[in-house]
């Protein structure tokens, strides 16, 4: 009868195991305004030092993101193009999902209105496909030149958009 006991231990502590395991399973996934809480610091952190905390750079020659940074979603070539810039796709955020999110948080926050209606959102393995391809410093003007014309003709995006630094060009 004794032998019976041995298991005991092992009987009583099965529930607290499973309540182990279900806790450590269950982390609640982040709400939707806690995940655009992250992504937007990290923006800020990664991005915004020269792009502006609200996508405005002027009067620094740097492109802006606001208001417009959404067009690039009109093609799949200028989607691609947002991940393969060498400094998103070198980002120090090594995170896929994260740097999607933050991704997210550019064209559509930061973008506003310039992202075609239904575009669909940067996925962790969009980005994790698309940051291995990262684009050359070198051919970065000439591919934006092209990507943006294909942009204007079939999203009717504004000429402007060929104006890397709007407002900047034309005060020079
Ligand atoms: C060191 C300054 C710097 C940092 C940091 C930086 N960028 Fe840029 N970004 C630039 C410059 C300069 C360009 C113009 C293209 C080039 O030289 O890479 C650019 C181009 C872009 C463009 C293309 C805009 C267009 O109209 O073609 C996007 C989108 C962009 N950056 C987003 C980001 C995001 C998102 C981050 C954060 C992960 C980031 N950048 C970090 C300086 C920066």
């Amino acid at each position: 009868m004794k032998s019976g006991l041995r298991w005991l231990p092992l009987l009583l502590s099965t529930p607290w195991l499973c309540f182990g395991f279900v806790a450590a399973s269950a982390q609640p996934a982040m709400t939707e305004a806690e995940t655009l809480r992250l992504a937007k610091s990290d923006y800020v952190e990664h991005c915004g030092g020269c792009h502006g905390i609200q996508g405005k750079s002027a009067p620094a020659l740097i492109p802006e993101l606001r208001d417009r940074i959404g067009y690039f979603l009109c093609t799949p070539e200028a989607r691609a193009y947002l991940i393969r810039l060498p400094n998103v796709a070198h980002s120090r955020l090594s995170d896929n999902a994260q740097l999607a999110e933050m991704l997210n948080f550019t064209v559509f926050g930061l973008g506003g209105a310039s992202a075609p209606a239904g575009a669909p959102r940067f996925t962790a393995g969009e980005v994790e496909r698309e940051r291995k391809r990262v684009l050359a410093a070198g051919s970065l003007k000439k591919m934006r030149a092209s990507l943006v014309d294909g942009i204007i003709r079939k999203c009717n995006a504004p000429a402007s958009l060929r104006d890397l630094y709007p407002g900047q060009t034309k005060a020079q």
